[in-house]
């Protein structure tokens, strides 16, 4: 597969760990364990085929109503496995990022997550981005409140807010949007994940539960994507004529 037909921004919520382990009777943990392992497997991959933004859903903002036992597990696995795997970011150099409401990440974590930040800043290659205590709803919100701000301080009238101004208040301002979102595990939603940036991304909904997701299939989703039209609203005549007479539409 050529990398201009890879997706730019590939994006992943990656579900059903619990399900994963409780089939094999072993605590919801033992499939958090396998499931991180399948992370670190996806990203060397993504980064050696040239996906240039990868964005991996790992917490969300309602994930901290479980129950404290496993948040608190998750929390530990998420420190280690950034600690560990920060040599192999760098060798593959990949830059790391989050999106999410990381002040609400326990201290030793935060602390995992900003080392990390900082190490791989100078890295070139991937863009990796953990989505971390993040949720859709709560970054729009949080965009709305700057943009309040500047019109309260008189730095912007309100009929100069638009899409861009909005898409450059989000957290995650510095990314593409998402041209495929995957999720895993068979569940037909979105669980508060980039909502504003998903307008036009295509799904991808496989049964696999995350810890058996494997380079195969990830490489037949891929393939799946490029057979895709994307039509952005417009007619399928109009996108097989390209760009110019598309634009001649606006
Ligand atoms: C995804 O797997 C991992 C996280 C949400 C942290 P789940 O833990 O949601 O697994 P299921 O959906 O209960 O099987
Ligand atoms: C979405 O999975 C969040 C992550 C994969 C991190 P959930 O398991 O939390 O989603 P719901 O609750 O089934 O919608
Ligand atoms: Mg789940």
């Amino acid at each position: 597969m050529t990398a201009a037909k890879l997706p730019r921004h590939l994006a992943i919520i990656m579900d059903g760990n619990g399900r994963w382990a409780e089939l094999r009777r072993r605590d919801r943990t033992f499939g958090h364990l396998k499931g991180a392992r399948v992370a670190k497997e996806m990203i060397e991959h993504c980064a050696q085929i040239g996906i240039e933004y990868l964005t991996l859903y790992a917490f969300s903002s309602e994930n901290w109503l479980r129950p404290r036992t496993e948040v608190t597990f998750l929390m530990k696995l998420l420190g280690r496995h950034l600690r560990k795997e920060r040599r192999t970011l760098m060798k593959n150099n990949i830059r790391f990022s989050v999106i999410g409401d990381i002040e609400r990440l326990p201290g030793a974590v935060l602390e995992e997550v900003s080392l990390t930040i900082e190490e791989t800043r100078i890295n070139t290659g991937m863009n990796l981005v953990f989505a971390l205590s993040y949720g859709g709803r709560q970054e729009i919100t949080a965009a709305v409140r700057n943009i309040a701000r500047a019109v309260a301080a008189g730095e912007i009238q309100p009929e100069e807010i638009d899409e861009s101004m909005i898409a450059a208040n989000l957290q995650s301002s510095f990314l593409p949007d998402p041209d495929l979102i995957i999720r895993t595990s068979g569940e037909y939603r979105l669980s508060n994940f980039l909502l504003w940036q998903a307008a036009y991304s295509e799904l991808c909904i496989t049964k696999t539960l995350w810890p058996d997701f494997s380079l195969d299939e990830l490489t037949q989703t891929l393939q799946q994507f490029t057979s895709r039209e994307r039509r952005f609203g417009r007619t399928a005549e109009q996108v097989r004529q390209g760009p110019t007479s598309q634009q001649a539409m606006v």
